[in-house]
């Protein structure tokens, strides 16, 4: 196994546990999610559901909040799990957010439900076309 798998085996565990954490008491839809940083630091998140809908912090937004505080500025891989849906994939807002803080070579992986099967998917396929200020 190469070292890259290794460390996305672990981030998987990171976001299943992540997920178990998930306050999604409207939805029932819960969402774990780890990202490493580039000094391999992982920040891991959940979603955070709230009375006002639309007031929801979802996990992949979470877990990047969380790096940012840590002090490092740059995603290499994200890890997005549900245990109720295969492949769950960020939103298109987090993808935008993951976008803020990712380079060419950013990479989503998404899974199945037990954690396996595993999909590789550059930040850059997922948004070709990110909103940049300039
Ligand atoms: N959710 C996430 O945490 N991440 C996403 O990328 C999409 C959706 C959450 C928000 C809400 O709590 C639940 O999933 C159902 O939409």
């Amino acid at each position: 196994m190469d070292v890259q798998a290794i460390y996305i085996k672990e981030m998987i565990e990171r976001a299943k546990s992540a997920c178990s954490s998930a306050y999604n008491i409207y939805s029932k839809f819960p969402v774990g999610a780890c990202v490493r940083s580039n000094i391999g630091k992982y920040y891991d998140g959940c979603n955070v559901e709230n009375g006002s809908y639309s007031l929801t912090i979802c996990a992949e937004a979470s877990a990047i909040a969380s790096m940012v505080n840590g002090g490092c500025r740059l995603v290499t891989d994200v890890v997005v799990f549900s245990n109720l849906a295969a492949e769950c994939k960020p939103c298109g807002a987090c993808r935008q957010i993951i976008n803020e803080f990712a380079n060419d070579s950013t990479k989503i992986h998404v899974c199945d439900v037990d954690g396996y099967n595993i999909r590789t998917i550059l930040i850059r396929d997922l948004l070709p076309e990110p909103f940049i200020l300039s």
